[in-house]
């Protein structure tokens, strides 16, 4: 903060000072003196007023600009840009409460082209980022890109990587705990930053895309639904781990359980980052064996906009091999038949009307699947 004013005040003094040279060589007159005097007396008093400005505390919020603040007229164009640079100073609270910030006028006054924010949950590397960079190609108007790693990690993406200084800020993170579910809030409290983001899916870094780019934008901007996974499910894995304490919040018809890769729209994400209400019943009482990034977001978002949803998920995972882990495909199991199985062989609704596309994304695949995928991936998917 500190070296930020005296970069400021650096600034004005040399402005002024050419000012008052300059003038006073260009008009001799009397008239002219009068008003140089009358400059002056101005300059005088905004500097006085820049003092109380910073005295009274505004000028700690005024957003960081290295000019004097009365030579900088406030344009749309500056408010709406998109931040270039992920890095910033601002702490969770201040985050979430800037990222909730939504206008109140439907319809925005400029040429909006919505983007899908693709946030990549992860613990550290992306060793399936050459596929999602072939992915990318040629869409770069509708897409942003945002990663959370573990904090320790540093990537080394080559600048021609579309996740080249790509990171947010990032926390530790435990796996099924409230610590998950605060770096999903975080992605997309990041990704809220940038107006023009209008949709938003989270994905790891063991997940591949199954359609080129064009059928998934299609896909998402036209759906009249997000897609949070959310089902009442019976039994000890569902029900089970409802909480008598969640009350009077929700109770246990309400209860929901979804697959943590969810895909929201931009009023779904701010009902997500901006909830303190559900927030501290399920950070206390849906602990393990109560797995919180399994039924925070879906219980909370049917309850609150059940209508909204389409209670399925994108991300297509195995579970047909049993365990506490879902399958994970390797070089071997990639192969035409496979992706036709998954891509085509299903049975879902999609606006009311029945579909066999179900799923835009799968996982777990092994850093051994990149070769295979990356050599077919136009014979598979279509990119
Ligand atoms: C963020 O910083 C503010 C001001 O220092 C503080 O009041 C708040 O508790 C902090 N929040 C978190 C989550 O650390
Ligand atoms: C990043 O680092 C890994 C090893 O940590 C190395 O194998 C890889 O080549 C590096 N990538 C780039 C783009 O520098
Ligand atoms: C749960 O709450 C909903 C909405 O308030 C209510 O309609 C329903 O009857 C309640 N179910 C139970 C089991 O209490
Ligand atoms: C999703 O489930 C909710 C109830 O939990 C229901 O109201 C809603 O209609 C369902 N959505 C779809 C697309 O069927
Ligand atoms: C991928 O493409 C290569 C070259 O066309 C082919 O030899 C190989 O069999 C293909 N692999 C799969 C799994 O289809
Ligand atoms: C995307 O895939 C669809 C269906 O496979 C194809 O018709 C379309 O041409 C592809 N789009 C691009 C830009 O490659």
């Amino acid at each position: 903060m500190q070296s930020r004013l005296v970069t400021i005040e650096e600034g004005k003094d040399p402005t002024t000072n050419s000012i008052r040279t300059n003038q006073s060589r260009v008009f001799p007159s009397r008239l002219l003196r009068s008003m140089l005097v009358l400059l002056v007396a101005g300059i005088v008093l905004s500097i006085i007023s820049i003092r109380m400005n910073r005295n009274i505390g505004l000028r700690s919020i005024v957003p960081g600009t290295q000019q004097p603040c009365f030579q900088v007229p406030i344009s749309l164009r500056n408010l709406i840009k998109a931040p270039s640079n992920y890095m910033h100073s601002m702490n969770d609270s201040q985050l979430l409460w800037r990222a909730s910030f939504v206008p109140q006028i439907k319809e925005y006054p400029f040429k909006r082209l919505p983007k899908i924010a693709f946030m990549f949950l992860t613990r550290g590397p992306l060793p399936l980022s050459p596929l999602w960079d072939k992915f990318f190609e040629g869409n770069e108007r509708l897409y942003s890109i945002y990663v959370h790693s573990l904090p320790h990690y540093v990537s080394n993406f080559s600048t021609s990587s579309v996740f080249y200084g790509r990171q947010i800020p990032s926390q530790m993170v435990e796996w099924g705990r409230m610590s998950m579910c605060d770096a999903e809030r975080r992605l997309l409290a990041n990704a809220l930053l940038d107006i023009s983001n209008e949709w938003f899916v989270l994905l790891s870094e063991a997940c591949i895309p199954l359609h080129n780019f064009s059928i998934i934008y299609r896909y998402i901007s036209r759906s009249r639904v997000s897609f949070m996974g959310a089902v009442d499910e019976l039994g000890p894995y569902g029900r089970g781990r409802y909480d008598i304490n969640m009350l009077p919040e929700v109770n246990i018809s309400q209860w929901r359980k979804g697959s943590q890769w969810f895909e929201t729209n931009r009023n779904l994400a701010v009902d997500i980052i901006k909830d303190t209400k559900f927030y501290p019943k399920f950070e206390r009482f849906c602990r393990p064996a109560c797995y919180v990034d399994e039924h925070y977001f879906p219980t909370m978002l049917t309850i609150q906009s059940p209508n909204l949803l389409a209670n399925r998920s994108l991300t297509y995972v195995d579970w047909s091999r049993g365990g506490a882990h879902p399958a994970t495909f390797g070089k071997n199991d990639i192969s035409k038949n496979f992706f036709k199985k998954i891509r085509e062989d299903q049975a879902c609704i999609y606006n009311n009307q029945p579909t066999s596309v179900c799923f835009l994304f799968a996982r777990k695949f092994a850093p051994s699947a990149l070769e295979p995928l990356l050599q077919n991936s136009s014979n598979f998917f279509g990119f």
